[in-house]
C-alpha cells in the first residue's frame, strides 16, 4: 500500500503494509524514533502523538488512518534544531524525566491539554496525563513540569 503522511509538517510517501500501525510508519517508515513503542496496547500512552493536534495512541491506530490528517511527532514540537519548547524546557527544569522513555507522550500529552485549557489546576493535569504510565513514578515532578510550562507559556502571550 502506498500512502502520504503529513508528519511535523512534511508530506512523507511511504510503502507499507496494510496493516501497518501509526507507530510503525513513523519509526521504521519515517525514521523518527521518538514516537516510542512500550505496550503496543493501547495501555500506556507512550506512543502518544499528536493527529491535527489531538493526543492520541499511535499503537492503536493503522497508518492509513492518518492519511489526510496533519501528524505530529516529538521530534516535530521543538523551535529549531538543538532547541527546546516551552514545555520540554519545563520537564527539565522540573526534573520532570528520569530514564525519559515516557517523556515524547506526556509532553505531547501536556502540549494537547494546554492548548485546550491554558490554566489547567493540579488535578486536571492528573486527570490528562492519566492515561500516560511512567515507569519511574516521576509523577509529580511531571504534574510539576506542566503547571510550569502553564504558567511560562500564559506569560509568553502577555503582550
Ligand atoms: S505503546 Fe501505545 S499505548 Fe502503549
Ligand atoms: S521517566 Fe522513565 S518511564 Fe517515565
Amino acid at each position: 500500500m502506498k500512502l502520504v503522511l503529513n508528519v511535523n509538517g512534511s508530506d512523507r510517501m511511504l510503502e507499507l503494509e496494510d496493516r501497518t500501525s501509526l507507530l510503525d510508519a513513523l519509526r521504521d517508515g519515517v525514521g523518527l524514533k521518538g514516537t516510542h513503542a512500550g505496550c503496543e496496547h493501547g495501555v500506556c500512552g507512550t506512543c502518544t502523538v499528536l493527529l491535527d493536534g489531538e493526543a492520541v495512541r499511535s499503537c492503536l491506530m493503522l497508518a492509513a488512518q492518518a492519511e489526510g490528517h496533519a501528524v505530529t511527532t516529538i521530534e516535530g514540537v521543538t523551535p529549531g534544531p538543538g532547541e527546546l519548547s516551552i514545555v520540554q524546557d519545563s520537564f527539565v527544569e522540573t526534573h520532570g524525566m528520569q530514564c525519559g522513555y515516557c517523556t515524547p507522550g506526556m509532553v505531547l500529552t501536556a502540549i494537547a491539554l494546554l492548548r485546550d485549557n491554558p490554566a489547567p489546576t493540579r488535578d486536571e493535569i492528573v486527570e490528562a496525563i492519566s492515561g500516560n504510565l511512567c515507569r519511574c513514578t516521576g509523577y509529580g515532578q511531571i504534574v510539576e513540569a506542566i503547571a510550569l510550562a502553564a504558567e511560562r507559556l500564559q506569560r509568553s502571550n502577555t503582550p
